[in-house]
């Protein structure tokens, strides 16, 4: 994004590391990353820095579980990076049941980050008890902040309709009815009303050319609605957000590299620390088509976590860095917005 001369034309991406990669990349080249005109670039604007991303660590109460381990590995990870990122978002699922015992459990392993740590919560961490305590640990889950010219926003996208009341559900059956993958009983997740009018309020003093990100635990397009990838009222949150010149938009809980644009907002999944989710069902001849991964022997590949540089005219590019990193492998996704 430096050589304003490719402003225009599709990014590739790059990657460093040893051989044995070409499985992802190939995957990973087909992406079309949109395109963006130098006229629409608020060039100089953002003060260029990275920030990192950590998601759906999915923790049991079970002592020492392996997902404990590959939590902890990623928070590593950050701490490793050169430089360090100024802040870090965790999108949601830092809980397998919602119990206070795993949110303990991720806050303490959390609490190894040396810098901002901004949360959201994911359908796991919530239908317990409502949220009562993710918010005890976690505090408001709907939250904006303004970081070196860029205005960042978190919300709270995994709200459903009382679907357990006139079943009557105790908490632990709302809980696993939320659990699973496929729910046709909760039907859609949303920020809903009181969020909405929240966000229209957070951006109304803005102007169009402020450089917006916004979090959520579940995709703002309907990616695969049957597996609640996806946000009832995202249209209404791209409305609210559409007279932004350029939006990002990163997501959890599909565990997945995915992108996506709708109009001025670019969605991006970022993998998970726990385990990848395959890609959606589709009607092709394999219909359950795997998460492609470098290297199917290593049961950590597939995971891991990214972080993000924004530069001045918030371009930026992605990085990921896979846990299935016995090659040592860094992927550069570049992407434009
Ligand atoms: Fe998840
Ligand atoms: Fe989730």
């Amino acid at each position: 994004m430096k050589n304003l001369e490719n402003l225009g034309r599709r990014r590739f991406l790059t990657i460093s590391g040893k051989a044995g990669l070409s499985t992802l990349v190939a995957q990973a080249a087909g992406i079309n990353f949109g395109m963006v005109s130098v006229s629409e670039a608020a060039v100089g604007r953002v003060t260029p820095f990275r920030f990192a991303i950590l998601t759906d660590a999915h923790l049991f109460s079970i002592p020492d579980h392996k997902f404990d381990g590959f939590l902890a590995d990623a928070v590593d990870e950050v701490l490793g990076l050169k430089p360090q990122p100024d802040f870090v978002v965790y999108l949601g699922d830092i809980a397998q049941n919602g119990k206070d015992d795993q949110l303990v459990k991720g806050k303490k392993i959390l609490s190894k980050l040396t810098m901002p740590l901004h949360v959201i919560p994911g359908e796991h961490d919530w239908y317990l008890d409502m949220g009562a305590a993710w918010r005890g640990h976690f505090g408001n889950p709907t939250w904006s902040f303004d970081h070196k010219g860029v205005h960042f926003i978190g919300m709270n996208s995994i709200l459903v309709r009382d679907f357990w009341t006139p079943a009557g559900m105790t908490p632990k059956q709302r809980m696993d009815t939320m659990e699973m993958l496929e729910s046709p009983i909760a039907g859609p997740w949303g920020v809903r009303e009181e969020q909405l009018e929240w966000l229209a309020k957070d951006v109304k003093a803005l102007s169009p050319d402020t450089p917006v990100v916004v979090f959520t635990h579940s995709p703002l397009w309907d990616y695969y609605p049957r597996w609640n990838f996806q946000t009832e009222d995202a249209p209404q949150i791209r409305a609210i957000l559409g007279k932004f010149s350029r939006v990002m938009a990163f997501h959890g809980h599909v565990h997945q590299t995915v992108y996506n644009r709708i109009g001025n907002l670019s969605s991006i999944g970022t993998l998970s620390t726990s385990w990848p989710w395959p890609y959606p069902e589709v009607q092709m001849k394999y219909p359950w088509s795997q998460m492609n991964r470098s290297d199917p022997g290593n049961f950590k590949d597939g995971e891991g976590a990214q972080y993000i540089d924004l530069e001045s005219n918030f371009g930026g590019s992605m990085h990921y860095d896979p846990f299935g990193d016995m090659l040592n492998a860094k992927m550069k996704n570049g992407f434009e917005i």
